[in-house]
């Protein structure tokens, strides 16, 4: 499939990364995640707004402007030939000898182009499940950052227990999933993490918010610790690519009656218009 590195369109299989470079050796840079759904871009200016906001949080000189920033990003749509795709693009601070100090070097950028495999619709109806696992990150996870180790570990033991996702607590109050925002609806009210360092604000969160507020349901911003969350009468979790998932069950506790519940399913519905 096709890629981009520096100025270069490439295959994604091409050697074109050399070995000083910060990502790969330091994990030192920004990343954003953005579906293309019939060649259209979803909420590709909120993606962008945070992409440059990391940036500028780890004092990357990333300074591209932004039109032609966005016009490289197009230009790798069009030379995927896909309709449906993801986007994949990551700033690091560029190619130099090892040293833990900043380089005296342009920033580095790449972006990849790839299909994306829609979520099987079995999934979608019946909900996922859930671990509960800490939060071991660091304090500030409202970064887009390329350093992912705690929430691929976390993803890895979901994974081993027969679960898509890793719900995680810090101080007893859920933060977030993996790779994903975590809600719990009770009494008919959407309750969700507050923004702060400890999450990343999800570009799908904003675009539930929305929904909520165009539904007219209550979309409150509060810390929900672990016995709210079994105790909720439905739970999701949103992002990008799983958009919004029911969660049905956390460890070995069902959550209502183990089916996703109907104010997910107005969201999703709600949610897959913005997408079609
Ligand atoms: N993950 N929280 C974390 C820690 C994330 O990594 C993500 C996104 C989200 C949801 O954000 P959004 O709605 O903007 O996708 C929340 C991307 C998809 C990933 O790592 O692949």
């Amino acid at each position: 499939s096709v890629a981009y590195f520096n100025g270069t369109f490439v295959d994604s299989n091409d050697p074109v990364v050399p070995i000083d470079e910060r990502g790969h050796q330091f994990g030192d840079g920004v990343y954003e995640l953005i579906r293309i759904y019939n060649s259209k871009p979803f909420m590709l200016e909120e993606h962008l707004d945070r992409l440059y906001m990391s940036a500028k949080a780890i004092a990357l000189p990333f300074d591209q402007e932004r039109e032609s920033f966005k016009e490289i990003i197009f230009q790798l749509i069009e030379r995927s030939g896909l309709d449906n795709l993801d986007v994949y693009m990551q700033i690091t601070r560029g190619m130099a000898p090892r040293n833990h100090l900043f380089p005296d070097a342009p920033v580095s950028i790449s972006m990849t182009a790839k299909p994306f495999r829609s979520i099987p619709p079995e999934l979608r109806e019946k909900g996922a499940k859930a671990i509960l696992h800490p939060d071991e990150r660091w304090m500030n996870c409202y970064i887009k950052s390329l350093n992912l180790l705690p929430n691929i570990l976390a993803k890895q033991e979901a994974h081993k227990a027969g679960c898509l996702e890793a719900i995680l607590h810090r101080d007893g109050k859920l933060t977030e999933g993996t790779s994903t925002n975590v809600y719990v609806i009770k009494d008919s009210r959407i309750q969700t993490t507050p923004l702060s360092r400890h999450i990343l604000a999800g570009i799908t969160r904003m675009a539930v918010q929305k929904i909520a507020m165009e539904a007219a349901i209550p979309f409150e911003e509060k810390h929900v610790d672990i016995e709210e969350l079994y105790e909720a009468d439905e739970v999701f979790i949103t992002s990008t690519t799983n958009e919004v998932m029911p969660i049905v069950q956390v460890g070995d506790k069902l959550i209502g009656d183990g089916q996703p519940g109907p104010m997910t399913r107005l969201l999703q519905r709600h949610f897959q218009e913005l997408t079609t």
